[in-house]
């Protein structure tokens, strides 16, 4: 069994388990009512954004704990701003780039470059790995890229083939572009709001596009997919898409919603968009 699950949501929050502990956080988007009332006092541990940024039960739990979701394993651990290492709603991203490098690989006399953008804890770049791609993982935030490398250790993927950069994303993009260096397979995940390694800003409504562009630039001739995804409101499954639309104008463009799931009989909770280009 997978050590992720959503058991619930509603009013506001979510109910989950990562691995043997049960965490209650805030989930604006969850506006219905819970369906498993009773299971909301099993949490070890709750997260709140009201009167400040603050959990309760946080001695509940251990410093930082390993689980497996979908196929990688994690460093998990309590951070001050309610996240743990992980998104889940990812995960399925995880499998399809896993799933889309493998069978590439088998066509490609090269293996397959995978290049993974604000790429935080790494889930996709050890995804993509274990799909057999030399990767690299960038991400302006130097412990977060440590945090993604103790996973590449938990993954036996420490010797695979990983370039670990801590950069400003755009500032990384156009120097592989001045150096010739190209990509096969590119996820980005922007941030709404975020800062570079020398403090550059970054805001997804006035930077993205440069992004997108900067990927275009470094996409090598026989590419298997450009993945986009995001959690800024507002940043649907239709506007990724065109987003796409904008610099891909031949190939395929699917998109959807992010979405966590599991238990049976419990309502999905939407969290997040993604759209993916391929070729064909
Ligand atoms: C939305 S999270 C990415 C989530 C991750 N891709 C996942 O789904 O697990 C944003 C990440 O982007 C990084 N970041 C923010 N601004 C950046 C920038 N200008 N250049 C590089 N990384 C940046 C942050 O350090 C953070 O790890």
């Amino acid at each position: 069994m997978d050590d992720y699950e959503l058991i619930d949501s509603g009013n506001g929050r979510k109910l989950e388990r990562f691995g043997s502990f049960i965490l209650d956080r805030p989930c604006a988007q969850a506006v219905w009512s819970p369906s498993r009332l009773s299971e909301w006092d099993c949490a070890d541990a709750s997260f709140s954004r009201k009167d400040g940024l603050k959990w309760q039960g946080r001695d509940n739990l251990p410093s930082s704990w390993k689980v497996t979701i979908h196929g990688v394993r994690m460093k998990l651990a309590t951070t001050n701003f309610g996240h743990l290492g992980v998104f889940p709603e990812t995960r399925t991203i995880w499998d399809q780039i896993r799933n889309s490098i493998k069978l590439a690989n088998e066509k490609h006399s090269n293996p397959i470059h995978f290049l993974n953008l604000f790429a935080y804890s790494g889930g996709a770049t050890l995804a993509a790995a274990q799909g057999g791609a030399h990767c690299c993982h960038v991400d302006a935030s130097k412990g977060m890229v440590q945090w993604a490398r103790e996973n590449a250790e938990l993954n036996d993927l420490n010797q695979h083939p990983i370039r670990w950069i801590v950069d400003d994303v755009n500032k990384f993009l156009q120097r592989e572009q001045r150096r010739g260096n190209q990509y096969d397979a590119i996820l980005l995940d922007p941030p709404s709001f975020g800062r570079g390694k020398k403090g550059e800003l970054y805001k997804i409504e006035q930077t993205l596009i440069e992004t997108l562009s900067l990927v275009e630039a470094v996409l090598s001739e026989n590419p298997v997919f450009v993945y986009l995804t995001s959690h800024t409101p507002g940043f649907t499954p239709i506007v990724l898409n065109n987003l796409l639309r904008k610099y891909f104008s031949t190939g395929a463009i699917k998109s959807g919603e992010m979405l966590l799931t599991v238990a049976e009989k419990v309502l999905p909770v939407p969290s997040g968009a993604w759209a993916r280009w391929q070729p064909e």
